[in-house]
């Protein structure tokens, strides 16, 4: 089986499949190993399909589906389509969350697990992520009936491409893995979004977890795997701490429309692409 065109598998919070064209023409023609240390639905990687790739998210259960997909995408497509076997509504969306939540208590990592977490994306309410303080998954059900949940075709691809490109799969800190990074690789951080205030005194960067202290400590990565010679670029909102963060690499200003917000005044706005290198 070759390559046919490949997408996420996930509607993602951040997704690029908006920014992609902008982003695909900023990759540098050449370099070593691509790393993508926050992949999310990992848009970027499945459309370059680099040779060489290291890829990590702290989400362990998104990480588990690209697990899976890499060894037995089969499985995962035949634990999908058993659960669509049975029409959608509330009741039976709330019954497969409750299994995927038995299954992330016991930390069952499995095919089955991958299926119901996909499913659930699908299912639920503007295919968000989120868990309680206990780490279960609690997002409502999106009141849609849909048909199959997933496109077998670009599931059966993305596992025939993680197993045959040497694509490393890590569940661990941004820091942390662009560790072995080398000068002449491609590293892309595209982390949770600084928030966009609607006052200029706001102070609170933490969304998703991810703190001011964590916005700075990636500015600090970046400045160090300049200096260590890779090319790095970095997506984010257009907010004034961005500037100041990335102050010296080339900052380009662009246009985006963001579907996944319910709020329809926060579906548009400015988004930056930093690189520290000549496009
Ligand atoms: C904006 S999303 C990435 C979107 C992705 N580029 C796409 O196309 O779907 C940010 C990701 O960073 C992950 N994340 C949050 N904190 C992290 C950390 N400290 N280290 C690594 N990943 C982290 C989240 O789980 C989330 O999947």
């Amino acid at each position: 089986m070759g390559f046919t065109k490949m997408g996420p598998f996930v509607k993602w919070a951040g997704g690029k499949t908006q920014l992609l064209e902008k982003l695909h023409d900023r990759v540098p023609n050449k370099y070593g190993t691509y790393y993508e240390p926050f992949i999310g639905g990992g848009a970027l990687m499945l459309h370059e399909r680099p040779q060489s790739a290291i890829i990590s998210d702290v989400n362990e259960q998104l990480i588990n589906v690209y697990r899976q997909l890499q060894t037995e995408p089969r499985s995962v497509i035949r634990a999908v389509n058993k659960i669509d076997e049975h029409p959608c509504d509330k009741e039976y969306y709330l019954q497969m969350r409750e299994e995927y939540n038995r299954k992330i208590s016991n930390h069952e990592l499995d095919a089955e697990c991958a299926g119901l977490m996909i499913w659930i994306n699908k299912h639920c309410f503007n295919g968000l992520y989120r868990v309680n303080g206990k780490g279960l998954f609690n997002v409502p059900y999106n009141n849609k009936q849909s048909g199959k949940s997933i496109d077998e075709v670009n599931l059966m691809s993305i596992g025939y491409y993680l197993k045959n490109a040497k694509v490393e799969i890590l569940c661990q800190d941004f820091e942390e893995i662009c560790q072995g990074v080398k000068s002449g690789d491609f590293v892309y951080f595209d982390s949770p979004y600084i928030p966009v205030s609607k006052t200029a005194d706001f102070t609170d960067y933490t969304k998703d977890g991810f703190s001011y202290e964590d916005h700075v400590r990636l500015a600090e990565l970046f400045k160090r795997l300049d200096s260590a010679g890779a090319k790095v670029m970095l997506s984010n909102h257009d907010v004034p701490l961005v500037y100041e963060l990335y102050q010296g690499f080339r900052i380009e200003n662009v246009d985006v429309k963001r579907f996944i917000n319910s709020d329809a005044s926060k579906r548009e706005g400015k988004e930056v692409i930093i690189t520290n290198y000549e496009v």
